[in-house]
């Protein structure tokens, strides 16, 4: 028999028989080089609006920390965030995932603020499954129940943004993942549509769904992706001149994404690339359990929990 060796020999009991076993699939805890999707950048006309909508409405909580002025807010959400700035309205060319903790609580703070939102494009349809919610000026963000199976622990988050892109992308986008930015990428293809995701964080995703028709002109809204190979894409996006922004040393920023083997631009997108020793990386965020009030209140459960402890 062969020598154990000094790591394995350290864990005791079941655990060690299961990787003496190989009873692990070790390659689904594989990330790729984007290790989060951190924030979705949107300006918004109105911060009296928005603040009814994602805080009060969808539940979420203000940064108290930073952007805590009239120019900007940040909307935390989970260990992700949505950015504010106020301008004139952005919308994603598709629909944003959001997991919540509790969809009939989602309803009632929906409907709570329906009235101060009517005259808005707000509005929402309730499913078995999840609540499919527009945004006062036309973001649709579906909004679902915590589901191991699809979102791991996750009960408060951003597990995916999914984009609507011209037929015959996909294929390409995905290759664009692949190749400059390092990052895991699949292709579906389904009833002559494809889809391509591309794993940009633990358990989260960008889409890109292929649809028939033209699409609305990109107005500028834009993500933000944690990488831990910071210089490679770089390089690759700098030869092609993709490189639409160098913000610092920290962070760069691109809005094309094409496809490496013809160089045909396929979609655009604006992409903030971070390092991962970027200030900003792994900043605890806040976040609140909307469903106290000071008139049914639990002392010890204001702090909102974006994961489940195993088991529960
Ligand atoms: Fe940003």
């Amino acid at each position: 028999m062969g020598a154990v060796s000094p790591i394995i020999g350290s864990i005791a009991g079941d655990e060690r028989k299961r990787i003496m076993d190989g009873a692990y699939d070790r390659s689904t805890e594989d990330l790729g080089n984007s290790v989060g999707l951190e924030h979705l950048n949107l300006t918004v006309p109105d911060q009296q609006t928005a603040t009814l909508f994602y805080i009060m409405g969808l539940g979420m909580t203000r940064d108290p920390y930073l952007m805590t002025g009239l120019e900007n807010m940040w909307v935390n959400v989970g260990r992700s965030q949505f950015h504010l700035p106020i301008g004139k309205p952005q919308v994603v060319r598709g629909h944003t995932g959001l997991v919540v903790p509790d969809l009939d609580a989602l309803r009632q703070r929906l409907d709570a603020v329906g009235e101060r939102l009517s005259q808005t494009r707000f509005a929402y349809t309730a499913h078995a499954d999840r609540v499919d919610v527009t945004c006062p000026w036309g973001n649709l963000i579906r909004c679902h129940a915590p589901d191991e199976a699809q979102f791991g622990p996750i009960v408060l988050g951003m597990p995916y943004i999914a984009f609507d892109v011209p037929e015959g992308a996909a294929d390409g986008i995905a290759r664009f993942y692949r190749e400059i930015v390092g990052a895991v990428a699949r292709v579906d293809a389904a009833n002559g549509t494809a889809s391509a995701s591309v794993t940009v964080g633990m358990g989260q995703q960008l889409v890109f769904n292929e649809i028939s028709g033209e699409l609305p002109a990109y107005d500028g809204h834009h993500l933000q992706l944690y990488v831990v190979n910071f210089s490679g894409p770089h390089r690759q996006l700098a030869a092609r001149g993709l490189v639409t922004e160098e913000s610092n040393q920290h962070q760069y920023r691109f809005k094309e994404i094409v496809d490496p083997e013809s160089g045909k631009a396929l979609y655009t997108l604006e992409h903030e690339i971070r390092s991962i020793t970027h200030p900003l990386y792994a900043r605890p965020l806040v976040n609140r359990d909307p469903t106290q009030t000071n008139r049914a209140y639990t002392p010890g459960h204001d702090a909102g929990r974006w994961a489940k402890r195993p088991g529960a």
